[in-house]
């Protein structure tokens, strides 16, 4: 059961925000079914992260690291956004500021309808030339050769995504830093709030003064720390708060406390 309560007071939160942050892990595209990394199916309870996930697999074994993305993208293109992303979406139209900050790979706020995203861990359907490091997006499925080469020179391409042991792009992190910084709410949807830099986020956005509202189905490292935290799926959790924002306030609900 999501707690009323809570829903009401987010709300509340929202009816005096101008910049909305929505900080995104795998737990939002859960309910599209796409594998979360540790939950009970999870990729890397499957998988060892350094056989696939780290330049050196690369280096050593190119076609094998892609065909396992060649994989995640088949299951992702055969998946489509859910309510929770549909949600985010829609509070573009609904405040003068939203920002996505994800993750994700998948590409699904894009495809959901959001505009503003900034995408921390890259984009799967993003292939970058390991010489001249341009990047091709490219939605085929499978690839037509595994591992692809690029058109232009004919050089190894890689997914344009981040892997273990390398760092982020420092313009898009700065970036995110520095909006999670200014904004009024951030909310922190279907992350484990594990891995850094990005988990950073929203103790960054805290240390500001942003109100912080943790949306997952179990705890994190963040819930303790978090100015609201709800229990439940992003794609329930998410339509509900769009949902009584949209209704009339009732000031027996959203009274003071
Ligand atoms: P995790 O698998 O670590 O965490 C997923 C989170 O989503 C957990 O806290 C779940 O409780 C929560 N969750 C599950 N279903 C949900 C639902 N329906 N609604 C809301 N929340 C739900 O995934 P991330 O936090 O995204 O990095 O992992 C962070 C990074 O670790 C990934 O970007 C990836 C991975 O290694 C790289 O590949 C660099």
């Amino acid at each position: 059961m999501i707690n009323k309560d809570l829903i009401l007071d987010t709300v509340k939160l929202l009816r005096n925000a101008e910049r909305i942050i929505a900080f995104t892990g795998s737990g939002v595209s859960a309910e599209s079914g796409i594998p979360t990394f540790r939950g009970k199916d999870g990729l890397w309870r499957q998988f060892r992260a350094q056989d696939l996930a780290t330049p050196q697999a690369f280096a050593d074994n190119p076609r094998l690291v892609w065909e396992w993305y060649d994989w995640r993208r088949q299951i992702i293109s055969e998946k489509k956004p859910n309510p929770g992303h549909q949600a985010l979406a829609e509070w573009s139209k609904m405040f003068p500021s939203v920002h996505i900050i994800t993750q994700n790979i998948d590409g699904f706020h894009q495809k959901a309808g959001s505009e503003d995203i900034h995408e921390l861990h890259g984009n799967i359907w993003k292939l970058r030339c390991t010489e001249q490091g341009t990047i091709r997006e490219d939605h085929t499925v499978p690839l037509k050769e595994t591992p692809p080469r690029c058109p232009k020179c004919g050089a190894l391409m890689r997914p344009h995504v981040v892997w273990f042991g390398e760092a982020l792009d420092m313009d898009v992190l700065n970036q995110a830093v520095s909006l999670s910084s200014k904004a009024d709410v951030m909310f922190v949807v279907g992350t484990s709030a594990l891995v850094y830099p990005a988990a950073s986020i929203p103790f960054t956005a805290l240390e500001s003064g942003v109100k912080v509202i943790e949306i997952n189905p179990e705890s994190t490292p963040l819930t303790s720390n978090a100015d609201i935290s709800i229990r439940g799926k992003a794609g329930d959790v998410l339509p509900k708060i769009t949902k009584k924002f949209q209704r009339k306030p009732n000031r027996s609900e959203e009274k003071e406390k």
